[in-house]
């Protein structure tokens, strides 16, 4: 199968180098490109010193929250006797994104390796990729490439001869998006039900089996052994913008826009030039109406606010959202807002846990009250209510599941209240809906 994406002049193509690029598949394809250079320095540095390369780089985790990942890896204390566990977030359920099964799927070895390091930095002899069990496809190359380095001896008890263990394992999910949440995503590791756990006790303390335990998402693994290899200060310099934002950054595009797919940018790129140039912009005939750029869990955006940003942590958060996974959905101006948020909310009250009364609750009402609104026989009063419960659904819960939930439909009354009262006052929405402009299908891109 090909990959019609070609890079844009304007990416910065370090992870995605070589999607479409079927021998990079291959463990000899891998290492003709470079691959494994990483593991190999990190095998022979103390695992401090991978760490601190890590912190100098600004890497952050590329799941969702932001997490300095050289932070991370320091709160696991190797040699203090207990066994340490590395755990792979490869889960991918967040509507709007599909970057890390991309990494899978034509660069499995560089995920093989970026476990390979994080485990060895952490004091780990035991990986798990948790991978989300609708990923068929990506699922046979990782377990492919598995194959193939246990093979050379780069992993087992004797990782690229240097008599150091390091076993990297897949793990198939069954398609629950709580699983993506990384205490649930251990529950479910265990063999049980994927609840998430209480924290305190962080991972780092009592994680998986009860011991020491580090989650890292895809991309952020498969990015540390270019750091390893180029340097903290060459990731470092990948900034247009704020010092705390380093490094290239996967967003997934999707919805109504010319050009969707994967694009790696260099962090501080301006969203405006993103969605117009490397995108090409709103549908023919179209205007952009509303956007969310970080996955379906952050706040929506107008157009105004989407083309003031930068795109980092920092640049996002000013412009009243945030980056989280880099999932872009584009709404155009044939998009009724309510029914989008709706749906949103509905998938959301479909994968909650049911742990968390705010959550199961919150999650089914709010759904339920918006898809009366959409069907014209809501009341001004069921906008109030859908306030108040966001507020109860929001810094309540065991996980941000149901804060999750409460982010566009606050975010989307407060900046698009209009639409909803023309529904209730019983007119039609200033636009027609036609349907869901979120695709979560795994297409890496299309020309
Ligand atoms: C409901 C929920 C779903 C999540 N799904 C994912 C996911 O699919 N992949 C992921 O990497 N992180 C996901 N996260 C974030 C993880 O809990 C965790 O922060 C992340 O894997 C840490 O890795 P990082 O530091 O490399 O970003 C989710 C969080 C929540 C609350």
């Amino acid at each position: 199968m090909g990959y019609p994406h070609k890079s844009h002049p304007r990416e910065t193509a370090v992870l995605s180098k070589y999607f479409g690029d079927t021998e990079a598949r291959t463990l000899d394809g891998w290492k003709k490109r470079g691959g494994y250079r990483g593991l190999e320095m990190a095998l022979q540095m103390e695992p401090s010193g991978i760490v601190d390369v890590l912190k100098a780089s600004g890497l952050r985790g590329r799941g969702g929250a932001g997490f300095p990942t050289g932070m991370k890896w320091s709160f696991m204390k190797p040699g203090d006797g207990k066994p340490h566990y590395l755990c792979c977030n490869a889960d991918e359920s967040e509507p709007g994104t599909f970057k890390d099964r991309e990494i899978m799927r034509w660069t499995p070895h560089a995920l093989v390796e970026g476990c390979a390091l994080g485990a060895y930095a952490i004091g780990a002899e035991t990986a798990y990729i948790y991978i989300r069990g609708e990923f068929t496809e990506p699922i046979k190359w990782m377990e492919a490439a598995l194959k193939e380095a246990y093979a050379a001896g780069i992993l087992g008890a004797n990782a690229m001869g240097t008599g150091k263990t390091v076993n990297v394992y897949v793990h198939k999910g069954a398609g629950a998006y709580i699983c993506g949440e990384e205490t649930a995503l251990m529950e479910s590791l265990e063999g049980k039900r994927g609840n998430p756990r209480i924290k305190p006790p962080f991972p780092a303390v009592a994680g998986l089996f009860g011991q020491p335990t580090t989650i890292n998402n895809v991309e952020t693994l498969a990015a540390a052994p270019h750091i390893l290899v180029n340097g903290a200060e060459w990731y470092k310099a990948m900034c247009l913008s704020n010092p705390k934002s380093t490094g290239t950054k996967l967003f997934s595009v999707c919805g109504n826009i010319q050009r969707p797919g994967n694009y790696e940018i260099v962090m501080g790129f301006p969203f405006k030039d993103f969605l117009y140039d490397l995108c090409g912009g709103p549908p023919a005939g179209r205007k952009f109406k509303a956007i969310i750029p970080g996955g379906s869990s952050v706040p929506i955006q107008t157009v105004d606010e989407a083309e003031a940003t930068l795109m980092d942590y920092e640049g996002f958060v000013a412009q009243g959202t945030m980056l989280g996974s880099g999932g872009v959905i584009v709404f155009d101006d044939t998009q009724s807002i309510p029914r989008q948020v709706a749906r949103l909310t509905r998938f959301y009250a479909h994968e909650s846990c049911g742990q968390c009364t705010q959550c199961r609750e919150g999650t089914a009402w709010t759904t339920k009250i918006l898809d009366r609104i959409c069907a014209g026989s809501g009341t001004f009063e069921d906008l109030d209510t859908l306030l108040e419960l966001a507020e109860q659904m929001t810094g309540k819960t065991i996980c941000v599941l149901s804060d999750s939930c409460a982010a566009p439909v606050v975010s989307g009354l407060q900046k698009f209240r209009h639409e909803f009262e023309a529904l209730i006052k019983g007119k039609r929405s200033s636009t027609v809906a036609t349907g869901s402009a979120a695709n979560t299908s795994s297409k890496g891109a299309a020309a």
